[in-house]
């Protein structure tokens, strides 16, 4: 590239020169923008990340135009060059970017012209930067799910793999974060396998209804050429055009619902988040993070602390601000076109980047769990995780009605509580004292294995049951690839 930065920026840059109005616009303007004015107005700080897709969405645009006998194939076939020029130029980092030019689409253009001279100038036609700009913002969030989609699943992948190893791993169950009724890590980890899915379905569905195109609405009521919109619908990859042409440039409800399937996703993982920390500290000490997912102290020498679990967790604040900026950015704002919707980008923007990482950082940390099975053991022995079981044998043994069972119960583990023992421990006559009819057999009901191999209702956590669920999750999987 011949071309330096300052000589480019003596020759185009409009605050060089306060006479001199915007050359894509400037024909209604006597004198420039006020140097504010260029700040608050400028996108291209941010909107720059939209070059792919505006590159990708001015060369559909301008085959459409030849096509359709709009354009000359020799402009068009010039404008194409100059556009594999303008890539280049931006791939390898030399392309100069100046908040005069205020946005991606002015950039690429501006330099068009410079590469190609007048038949730049052609490129616009039948198109507004409203289309345009609708159009490269519906084509990077569908990246950005495709993106999040497939980190989603190679998250799923970690966890069915993590609950294999663990179908029979016995830990207390909680409700109210209190002891419940004890269940297999296997089964524990396939929750979050299916909260996931859920997630990856919501950006899925989000997907295929953003999935329209906007190009050829041009500024809002579509135009006078002869454009062929199913044309550029389909060299984008969308299924279809927009039906409506002030629907398709005032609509940003596809980036309001990647965003709410964002901050879903970014809940599901925060409550992951919370429970590893919760795991690892000293308290519970059912997990082990890995080194590589855990930071030390500058002061305490001992400190291991879960940093990327928390950080996760915390990232769903953020995540979910980006829902409420961009909500209420649009809420209100009239047909078509408000400068108001340049703000969507930002939120989205972060709000997708920051989602991917926690979701990656989620699968290291899960992969390199280090699970203390003794632990998670040793913890069921408090709490009488059985009495439900204990209950249930009163109930199928000696036809019970359950309310009566459960008071039953409820004394036998005020009995256990005053003994300072668990069910378990309690004797034979401890038992009868409170309910004669009360055999052996009702002993066996209250160790922690029976207790879970008896969870075999469909969906229960019976190791075997794990094991079904397990092979299916597999096959799921596969089948979402
Ligand atoms: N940078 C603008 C945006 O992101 C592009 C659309 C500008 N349209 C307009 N009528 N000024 O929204």
């Amino acid at each position: 590239m011949s071309r330096g930065t300052t000589k480019r920026a003596k020759k185009k840059s409009v605050a060089a020169n306060p006479q001199r109005a915007n050359p894509l616009w400037g024909g209604r303007f006597a004198s420039g923008p006020d140097a504010l004015m260029e700040q608050v107005n400028a996108s291209i700080g941010f909107d720059k990340a939209l070059a792919a897709q505006d590159l990708a969405q001015s060369r559909a645009h301008c085959s459409m135009l030849v096509e359709t006998g709009i354009l000359s194939r020799k402009d068009g076939h010039a404008i194409l060059k100059g556009l594999d020029a303008v890539e280049r130029e931006i791939v390898a980092g030399t392309f100069v970017y100046m908040p005069a030019l205020e946005d991606i689409h002015m950039h690429v253009e501006a330099r068009l012209a410079e590469l190609i001279g007048e038949a730049a100038g052609r490129l616009h036609t039948a198109r507004s930067r409203n289309d345009q700009v609708a159009t490269d913002f519906r084509l990077w969030v569908r990246d950005a799910i495709d993106r999040i989609e497939a980190a989603l699943g190679r998250l799923q992948g970690a966890l069915v793999a993590r609950a294999d190893e663990h179908a029979d791993t016995i830990l207390p169950g909680l409700t109210h974060l209190q002891p419940a009724q004890p269940v297999t890590f296997g089964h524990h980890l396939l929750a979050y396998f299916e909260m996931f899915d859920r997630d990856r379905g919501r950006m899925r569905d989000c997907r295929a209804r953003l999935n329209e195109s906007p190009l050829g609405a041009a500024a809002l009521a579509g135009t006078t050429y002869p454009i062929d919109r199913r044309k550029t619908a389909k060299a984008l990859g969308f299924a279809r055009p927009m039906e409506n042409s002030m629907d398709a440039v005032s609509a940003r409800d596809f980036a309001l619902e990647f965003l709410a399937a964002c901050s879903i996703t970014a809940v599901n993982l925060s409550r992951l988040g919370e429970e590893l920390v919760l795991w690892a500290s000293a308290r519970f000490r059912y997990v082990r993070l890995s080194d590589a997912f855990s930071t030390g102290s500058s002061i305490m020498p001992q400190k291991r602390n879960p940093d990327a679990a928390e950080l996760v967790r915390a990232k769903a604040g953020p995540i979910i601000g980006s829902l409420t900026s961009l909500l209420i950015t649009m809420k209100g704002l009239p047909l078509t076109y408000s400068k108001d919707m340049q703000e969507d980008k930002v939120p989205t923007f972060a709000a997708a980047e920051q989602l991917e990482l926690c979701v990656q950082v989620m699968t290291g940390m899960i992969a390199d769990l280090v699970v203390d099975k003794a632990a998670m053991r040793a913890a069921c022995s408090e709490g009488f995780l059985t009495a439900t079981d204990l209950a249930d044998w009163l109930v199928q043994q000696l036809d019970m009605p359950f309310r009566e069972a459960h008071g039953v119960v409820g004394r036998i583990v005020r009995l256990a509580e005053q003994k300072n023992v668990g069910l378990e421990d309690l004797s034979l006559a401890d038992l009868k004292l409170i309910e004669s009819r009360i055999t052996s057999d009702a002993q066996r009901a209250l160790s922690v294995d029976a207790a879970i191999a008896r969870r075999s209702s469909y969906g229960g956590t019976a190791p075997k049951l794990v094991r079904a669920a397990i092979k299916r999750a597999r096959q799921r999987l596969k089948a979402q690839r």
